[in-house]
């Protein structure tokens, strides 16, 4: 197997292969005066099984998903046998069911799209929702970097820590962090209006009194939902809060508001590169292309 350096990803391919010990293909990237994307492989793939390793995190999610179809196209022209995309963090996944009447399901969309530029398998980390990938029309997968992130908060001492979700949707989540914490593990309980966005969160029956807290989520967005649940967090007495996310997107001012609410540090993993992606999946991407995970 090769790597193909995506451009959105380059550091983290290079890990991967450095793991690995699959050689790495690097990737020549432009865009045009007009915003058209071009990509190049400056590497030899005929007869080989390639990774793609490409994230498609904001911003430029649009453009980024786009690069990751070019060199699937261009590795396959290239004469590539297999071609597995590798996309970290994947744009659309959270539009995973028709909420509304009218409305359609973008991640399906993605995944046609990504096989019509010939992807013949698909890995990702901690997708929005695990049922999306049953209607890949290629094999996809997703592996969780959780325990990752629940490893980093007992290195620094907070074993025994409270592993929360902010609503029943990611208790998994919690959970996951749990069996690597020893602690407690709950959740919040979020509503949201599907036509404004706004969302309305509640406690019940919490036993946070003088704990350290962990709130875990796959993404951060726009912060919201983890300035939320610091709140009531704050308003239970828990003595200090933490936020681990897999995906922190940190949309404009997100993380000062974060911080502000109380939550002492933000970690998330290099699927969004950034100064909160203190946790490498490159390890994990590793083990699961040589299908140890
Ligand atoms: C939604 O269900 C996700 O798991 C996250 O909780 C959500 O995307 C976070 O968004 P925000 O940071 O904008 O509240």
């Amino acid at each position: 197997m090769k790597v193909i350096c995506g451009p959105a990803s380059k550091e983290l391919a290079e890990a991967v292969s450095a793991q690995t010990g699959f050689p790495k293909v690097p990737v020549v990237a432009k865009v045009f005066p007009d915003g058209e994307f071009y990509v190049r492989l400056e590497g030899d793939v005929k007869g080989e099984e390639v990774a793609i390793v490409q994230t498609t995190c904001p911003p430029m999610q649009n453009g980024r998903l786009f690069q990751l179809a070019f060199m699937a196209d261009s590795a396959k022209r290239a004469g590539a046998t297999k071609v597995t995309a590798v996309a970290p963090y994947l744009a659309y996944a959270r539009q995973d069911k028709m909420f509304l009447s009218g409305e359609g399901i973008s991640v399906e969309t993605i995944a046609r799209m990504l096989k019509a530029a010939g992807i013949d398998e698909f890995l990702t980390i901690n997708i929005h929702a695990e049922h999306s990938l049953k209607q890949f029309p290629v094999p996809a997968k997703t592996v969780s970097a959780i325990p990752l992130i629940a490893e980093y908060f007992v290195k620094k001492g907070y074993e025994g820590a409270y592993a929360l979700a902010p609503d029943k949707g990611a208790m998994y989540i919690a959970q996951q962090a749990q069996k690597v914490l020893n602690g407690d593990a709950g959740h919040l309980n979020k509503t949201r209006d599907r036509y404004t966005g706004q969302t309305v969160q509640t406690a019940e029956g919490l036993k946070v009194k003088d704990q350290s807290v962990i709130i875990l989520d796959d993404i951060v967005s726009t912060g919201g939902t983890i300035v939320g649940a610091a709140k009531i967090l704050r308003e239970q007495g828990a003595a200090h809060v933490f936020c681990g996310c897999v995906h922190g997107l940190l949309i404009g001012d997100a993380e000062k508001r974060i911080l502000d609410a109380g939550v002492e540090e933000i970690v998330g993993t290099d699927s969004v590169p950034g100064n909160i992606s203190k946790i490498s999946l490159a390890p994990l991407i590793s083990q699961a292309l040589k299908g140890a995970v």
